[in-house]
Protein backbone atom coordinates (compact mmCIF):
# COMPACT_ATOMS: atom_id res chain seq x y z
CA UNK A 1 0.00 0.00 0.00
CA UNK A 2 1.31 3.25 -0.95
CA UNK A 3 2.13 6.43 1.67
CA UNK A 4 -1.13 7.84 0.00
CA UNK A 5 -3.22 5.30 0.52
CA UNK A 6 -2.16 4.59 4.27
CA UNK A 7 -3.05 8.38 4.62
CA UNK A 8 -6.47 7.99 2.83
CA UNK A 9 -7.10 5.08 5.28
CA UNK A 10 -6.09 7.40 8.47
CA UNK A 11 -8.67 9.95 7.75
CA UNK A 12 -11.24 10.62 9.62
CA UNK A 13 -13.99 12.99 9.04
CA UNK A 14 -16.08 15.43 11.10
CA UNK A 15 -19.88 15.52 10.00
CA UNK A 16 -22.09 18.66 10.73
CA UNK A 17 -25.17 17.48 10.91
CA UNK A 18 -27.16 15.18 7.53
CA UNK A 19 -25.02 17.50 5.11
CA UNK A 20 -21.40 16.84 3.28
CA UNK A 21 -18.68 16.62 5.77
CA UNK A 22 -17.40 20.32 6.21
CA UNK A 23 -14.22 19.33 8.24
CA UNK A 24 -11.66 17.13 7.15
CA UNK A 25 -8.93 16.20 9.80
CA UNK A 26 -5.88 14.45 9.26
CA UNK A 27 -4.39 12.90 12.25
CA UNK A 28 -6.67 13.23 15.54
CA UNK A 29 -7.77 9.59 15.29
CA UNK A 30 -4.40 8.29 13.36
CA UNK A 31 -3.20 4.86 13.50
CA UNK A 32 -0.25 5.86 11.08
CA UNK A 33 2.34 7.34 12.67
CA UNK A 34 4.11 9.21 9.74
CA UNK A 35 1.59 11.41 9.50
CA UNK A 36 1.62 12.38 13.08
CA UNK A 37 5.15 12.53 12.99
CA UNK A 38 5.04 15.19 10.57
CA UNK A 39 3.20 17.48 12.12
CA UNK A 40 5.13 16.57 15.55
CA UNK A 41 8.01 17.40 12.98
CA UNK A 42 6.65 21.22 12.28
CA UNK A 43 5.79 22.05 15.68
CA UNK A 44 9.00 21.12 16.83
CA UNK A 45 11.44 24.04 17.59
CA UNK A 46 14.69 22.16 16.51
CA UNK A 47 13.38 21.94 13.38
CA UNK A 48 15.07 24.08 11.54
CA UNK A 49 14.25 26.33 7.73
CA UNK A 50 14.71 23.94 5.47
CA UNK A 51 13.07 21.16 7.14
CA UNK A 52 10.00 22.76 8.21
CA UNK A 53 9.70 23.48 4.32
CA UNK A 54 9.76 20.39 3.26
CA UNK A 55 7.10 19.01 5.94
CA UNK A 56 4.85 21.91 5.05
CA UNK A 57 5.21 20.77 1.31
CA UNK A 58 4.43 16.88 2.38
CA UNK A 59 1.40 17.73 4.58
CA UNK A 60 0.16 20.06 1.68
CA UNK A 61 0.55 17.01 -0.85
CA UNK A 62 -2.27 15.30 1.36
CA UNK A 63 -4.36 17.67 1.80
CA UNK A 64 -4.50 18.96 -2.01
CA UNK A 65 -5.35 15.11 -2.69
CA UNK A 66 -7.55 14.69 0.06
CA UNK A 67 -9.35 17.97 -1.03
CA UNK A 68 -9.74 17.80 -4.95
CA UNK A 69 -10.58 14.17 -5.70
CA UNK A 70 -13.27 15.34 -8.48
CA UNK A 71 -11.45 17.27 -10.33
CA UNK A 72 -12.88 17.91 -14.06
CA UNK A 73 -11.65 15.69 -16.63
CA UNK A 74 -13.05 15.03 -20.63
CA UNK A 75 -11.84 12.33 -22.72
CA UNK A 76 -9.23 11.91 -25.11
CA UNK A 77 -8.12 9.62 -27.90
CA UNK A 78 -4.32 8.66 -27.48
CA UNK A 79 -1.85 6.08 -29.37
CA UNK A 80 0.24 4.14 -26.58
CA UNK A 81 3.12 2.57 -27.73
CA UNK A 82 1.06 -0.90 -28.02
CA UNK A 83 -2.39 0.22 -29.07
CA UNK A 84 -3.80 3.21 -31.42
CA UNK A 85 -7.28 5.37 -30.12
CA UNK A 86 -7.19 4.44 -26.93
CA UNK A 87 -9.93 6.12 -24.99
CA UNK A 88 -8.32 7.89 -21.68
CA UNK A 89 -9.40 10.92 -19.31
CA UNK A 90 -7.77 14.22 -18.82
CA UNK A 91 -7.79 16.67 -16.28
CA UNK A 92 -9.67 19.97 -17.87
CA UNK A 93 -10.82 21.32 -14.91
CA UNK A 94 -8.37 25.03 -13.95
CA UNK A 95 -8.16 25.74 -10.41
CA UNK A 96 -7.53 29.04 -8.68
CA UNK A 97 -5.30 28.51 -5.83
CA UNK A 98 -5.31 31.48 -3.54
CA UNK A 99 -1.74 31.67 -1.11
CA UNK A 100 -2.45 34.02 1.30
CA UNK A 101 0.53 35.59 1.84
CA UNK A 102 3.00 34.80 3.53
CA UNK A 103 2.89 31.55 4.77
CA UNK A 104 0.37 30.50 2.32
CA UNK A 105 3.46 30.41 -0.37
CA UNK A 106 4.73 27.53 1.43
CA UNK A 107 2.06 25.33 0.33
CA UNK A 108 1.62 26.44 -3.72
CA UNK A 109 4.51 24.27 -5.07
CA UNK A 110 2.88 21.30 -3.08
CA UNK A 111 -0.58 22.20 -4.46
CA UNK A 112 0.91 22.67 -8.03
CA UNK A 113 2.75 18.80 -7.83
CA UNK A 114 -1.15 17.30 -7.11
CA UNK A 115 -2.91 19.44 -8.92
CA UNK A 116 -2.48 19.44 -12.80
CA UNK A 117 -4.03 22.62 -14.06
CA UNK A 118 -3.47 25.34 -11.70
CA UNK A 119 -3.45 29.15 -11.52
CA UNK A 120 -1.96 31.25 -8.36
CA UNK A 121 -3.69 34.91 -7.59
CA UNK A 122 -2.02 35.95 -4.20
CA UNK A 123 -3.31 37.66 -1.26
CA UNK A 124 -1.69 39.58 1.37
CA UNK A 125 -2.60 40.47 4.92
CA UNK A 126 -1.09 41.61 8.13
CA UNK A 127 -1.97 40.72 11.29
CA UNK A 128 -2.08 43.61 13.86
CA UNK A 129 -0.31 41.76 16.38
CA UNK A 130 -1.96 44.14 19.22
CA UNK A 131 -5.56 43.66 17.52
CA UNK A 132 -4.99 40.38 15.82
CA UNK A 133 -7.03 42.18 13.33
CA UNK A 134 -6.02 41.54 9.71
CA UNK A 135 -5.47 44.18 6.90
CA UNK A 136 -4.88 43.30 2.98
CA UNK A 137 -2.08 44.67 1.98
CA UNK A 138 -2.49 42.90 -1.78
CA UNK A 139 -5.37 41.68 -3.85
CA UNK A 140 -4.51 40.30 -7.26
CA UNK A 141 -7.96 37.76 -7.30
CA UNK A 142 -9.23 37.74 -11.01
CA UNK A 143 -12.23 40.19 -11.07
CA UNK A 144 -14.73 37.60 -12.31
CA UNK A 145 -14.67 34.18 -10.57
CA UNK A 146 -17.80 32.88 -12.10
CA UNK A 147 -18.09 29.15 -12.43
CA UNK A 148 -14.75 28.71 -10.48
CA UNK A 149 -13.25 26.34 -7.73
CA UNK A 150 -10.80 27.74 -5.53
CA UNK A 151 -8.58 26.78 -3.24
CA UNK A 152 -7.05 29.01 -0.73
CA UNK A 153 -4.03 27.70 1.23
CA UNK A 154 -2.99 28.86 4.61
CA UNK A 155 -0.88 27.26 6.92
CA UNK A 156 -2.39 28.44 10.35
CA UNK A 157 -6.03 29.60 11.23
CA UNK A 158 -5.58 31.17 14.90
CA UNK A 159 -8.40 33.54 15.59
CA UNK A 160 -9.77 32.77 11.88
CA UNK A 161 -10.06 36.58 10.91
CA UNK A 162 -7.66 36.27 8.53
CA UNK A 163 -9.05 33.26 6.00
CA UNK A 164 -12.87 34.92 6.46
CA UNK A 165 -12.04 38.08 5.02
CA UNK A 166 -10.13 36.21 2.03
CA UNK A 167 -12.98 33.94 1.48
CA UNK A 168 -15.12 37.19 1.78
CA UNK A 169 -13.41 38.75 -1.08
CA UNK A 170 -13.39 35.03 -3.44
CA UNK A 171 -16.97 34.63 -2.70
CA UNK A 172 -17.78 38.27 -3.47
CA UNK A 173 -16.08 37.34 -6.82
CA UNK A 174 -18.60 34.87 -8.00
CA UNK A 175 -16.48 31.55 -7.00
CA UNK A 176 -18.82 28.45 -7.52
CA UNK A 177 -16.80 26.79 -4.89
CA UNK A 178 -14.20 27.69 -2.44
CA UNK A 179 -12.05 24.97 -0.64
CA UNK A 180 -9.47 26.30 2.42
CA UNK A 181 -6.57 24.08 2.97
CA UNK A 182 -4.50 24.58 6.50
CA UNK A 183 -2.29 22.72 8.32
CA UNK A 184 -3.17 23.49 11.99
CA UNK A 185 -6.28 25.29 13.07
CA UNK A 186 -7.72 26.28 16.40
CA UNK A 187 -10.39 24.95 17.49
CA UNK A 188 -12.01 28.58 18.30
CA UNK A 189 -10.91 29.81 15.11
CA UNK A 190 -12.94 26.83 13.42
CA UNK A 191 -16.27 27.87 15.16
CA UNK A 192 -15.43 31.66 13.89
CA UNK A 193 -14.82 30.65 10.12
CA UNK A 194 -17.57 28.44 10.32
CA UNK A 195 -20.02 31.08 11.60
CA UNK A 196 -18.81 32.99 8.82
CA UNK A 197 -18.69 30.25 6.04
CA UNK A 198 -21.35 27.64 7.15
CA UNK A 199 -20.58 26.04 3.32
CA UNK A 200 -16.69 26.32 2.67
CA UNK A 201 -14.92 22.86 3.00
CA UNK A 202 -12.12 22.61 4.97
CA UNK A 203 -9.08 20.48 5.17
CA UNK A 204 -6.25 20.53 7.82
CA UNK A 205 -3.47 18.53 9.46
CA UNK A 206 -4.61 19.18 13.23
CA UNK A 207 -6.92 21.15 15.06
CA UNK A 208 -5.33 22.60 18.58
CA UNK A 209 -7.52 23.46 21.36
CA UNK A 210 -6.66 27.42 21.95
CA UNK A 211 -5.13 30.28 21.71
CA UNK A 212 -2.81 32.08 23.86
CA UNK A 213 -2.76 35.66 24.80
CA UNK A 214 -1.00 37.06 21.91
CA UNK A 215 -3.44 35.04 19.68
CA UNK A 216 -1.05 32.25 18.63
CA UNK A 217 -2.03 28.57 18.64
CA UNK A 218 -1.03 26.83 21.33
CA UNK A 219 0.44 24.23 21.13
CA UNK A 220 0.65 25.61 17.39
CA UNK A 221 4.33 26.27 15.72
CA UNK A 222 5.20 29.48 16.36
CA UNK A 223 5.15 31.94 13.68
CA UNK A 224 4.04 29.93 10.09
CA UNK A 225 5.77 32.44 8.08
CA UNK A 226 9.12 33.09 9.83
CA UNK A 227 9.53 29.47 10.50
CA UNK A 228 9.05 29.72 6.30
CA UNK A 229 11.00 32.62 4.75
CA UNK A 230 12.88 33.82 8.30
CA UNK A 231 11.03 37.25 10.60
CA UNK A 232 10.46 39.82 8.06
CA UNK A 233 12.63 42.89 9.09
C1 LIG B 1 -0.44 34.33 9.93
C2 LIG B 1 -1.00 33.11 9.21
C3 LIG B 1 -2.38 33.54 8.86
C4 LIG B 1 -2.75 34.41 10.04
C5 LIG B 1 -3.63 33.62 10.95
O1 LIG B 1 -0.06 35.30 9.05
O2 LIG B 1 -0.23 32.72 8.11
O3 LIG B 1 -2.47 34.26 7.66
O4 LIG B 1 -1.54 34.75 10.72
O5 LIG B 1 -4.11 34.41 11.96
P1 LIG B 1 -5.67 34.65 12.22
O6 LIG B 1 -6.36 33.35 11.96
O7 LIG B 1 -5.70 35.08 13.65
O8 LIG B 1 -6.11 35.73 11.28
P2 LIG B 1 0.73 36.62 9.53
O9 LIG B 1 -0.23 37.75 9.69
O10 LIG B 1 1.60 36.29 10.72
O11 LIG B 1 1.60 37.00 8.28
P3 LIG B 1 2.86 36.25 7.61
O12 LIG B 1 2.35 34.97 6.98
O13 LIG B 1 3.31 37.24 6.60
O14 LIG B 1 3.89 35.99 8.68
N1 LIG C 1 0.01 32.98 12.81
C1 LIG C 1 0.96 32.03 12.91
O1 LIG C 1 1.85 31.93 12.03
N2 LIG C 1 0.95 31.22 13.99
C2 LIG C 1 0.03 31.30 14.93
O2 LIG C 1 0.07 30.51 15.90
C3 LIG C 1 -0.96 32.28 14.82
C4 LIG C 1 -0.96 33.11 13.74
Amino acid sequence: MSFLELARCSLYYEVDGSGPPLLFVHGGSCTHEDWQCQVSSLRDTRTDRDAFRQLVGEITHFLAYEALPDLGMSEVVIDTPVADGVVARRVTENILVVPVLRAGLGMVQAIQEVVPLTEVAHVGLRRDEATLHSEVYLNRLPRHLDGRRVLVCDPMLATGGSLVQVCDLVRARGAKEVIVLCIIASAPGIAVFRAAHPTVRMFCAAVDPALNEVGYIVPGLGDAGDRLFGPPD
